[in-house]
């Protein structure tokens, strides 16, 4: 593939003559046209006119290396990647990495066209059809105190909602412990892991939903997730790694405050995203059902709920699933008549 014609005709905001391409690059007018097949051959959307030359129009909705490095503004995140077109699951192929090759780099991305095995949080599948979503893990070489290693997650959502709201104008909200929704539906999950055989290093495993339609999600999924396409106007699918290179920039603004141990700083950040003050929630712990009223929520403490009896208890995020929003019975003038 030719990465110099690629750059080249990125920076042209109009048609250029093809006798511009052969003298900036110093190639005949041949291989241009031999590389322009190959290239369109690659997927890449590329006008030729008579008279005006070439235009590129689009790149491919793959992930390509060069094209996720091209004008990446990071310096830790993704600075190493590993992409595969299917994997069983990137957390796993991020610790192979790990355990292959003492000297993986911090900030290394592991990422997969698609998952044979995408993992879930709670022993649960993670759907990853290929083409349509970010299947990715990020390696992180760092010290973090054990009282704060919610934060790794709490990092994570904030990131991937950050760049939700602020790069695709989406209302993306934080549901505690560790998905991102929007308008009532999940489009991101979050897994981080780590192994007592490795000290000061973990994966975080971002799944987002991008390209699915609605018939793309298993039935059992179809009522409760989307994805970025299902919510934007139109519903046209986007370019993953348009989507994806504003998300490494934005994770590496956070890990940088995580770095710097900016542990309040990310809390008010993340706090913005959560909505769920004083809403009904109910959730499972160690086989029991829970259902209170959301008095804080924090990204290290818990979620401290106000339950039936009038207790308040917090609980930590690694001890509970099924975290769920409950309607509370409505009053009617009948119910509460004597
Ligand atoms: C959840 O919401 O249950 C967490 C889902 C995490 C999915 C991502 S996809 C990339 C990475 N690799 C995996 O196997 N899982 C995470």
């Amino acid at each position: 593939m030719n990465i110099d014609l690629i750059s080249f005709l990125k920076k042209q905001s109009e048609f250029v003559p093809v006798g511009d391409v052969e003298k900036a690059l110093k190639i005949s007018r041949d291989a241009i046209f031999s590389d322009v097949e190959a290239l369109i051959e690659e997927g890449y959307s590329i006008e030729f006119h008579p008279y005006l030359g070439l235009k590129l129009i689009d790149i491919p909705d793959r992930l390509l290396k060069h094209e996720i490095r091209d004008d990446l503004n990071t310096k830790v995140i993704g600075r190493k990647m590993k992409i595969h077109d299917q994997v069983a699951s990137t957390n796993d192929s991020a610790w192979e990495l790990i355990d292959t090759d003492a000297e993986t780099r911090d900030g290394t991305v592991v990422l997969a066209d698609s998952q044979t095995r995408g993992k879930g949080r709670m022993g649960r599948e993670w759907h990853s059809a290929p083409g349509q979503g970010l299947w990715m893990s990020v390696v992180m070489r760092v010290h973090i105190p054990a009282d704060k290693l919610a934060y790794i997650t709490a990092m994570a959502s904030l990131a991937v909602a950050n760049m939700l709201q602020q790069f695709i104008h989406l209302p993306a909200e934080i549901k505690w412990p560790n998905d991102i929704y929007i308008r009532g539906r999940k489009v991101c999950g979050i897994l981080v892991d780590a192994r007592s055989n490795h000290a000061e290093t973990y994966v975080l495993g971002i799944g987002l939903n991008v390209n699915q339609a609605r018939p793309d999600f298993p039935e059992a999924l179809r009522e409760t997730a989307t994805s970025l396409r299902l919510e934007r106007p139109g519903a046209k699918p986007l370019n993953r790694v348009r989507v994806l290179r504003p998300l490494l920039f934005y994770l590496e603004r956070v890990y940088d405050l995580v770095r710097k141990k900016k542990w309040d700083k990310i809390a008010r950040a993340w706090s913005e995203f959560v909505h769920m003050g004083g809403k009904q929630v109910s959730l499972q712990q160690g086989g029991a059902e829970f259902t209170g009223t959301v008095l804080e929520v924090h990204p290290a403490e818990g979620i401290t709920l106000k339950l039936a009896d009038g207790a308040t208890r917090t609980f930590a995020a690694e001890t509970v699933s099924n975290v769920r929003e409950v309607t509370p019975a409505r009053v009617t003038p009948e119910s509460t008549a004597p």
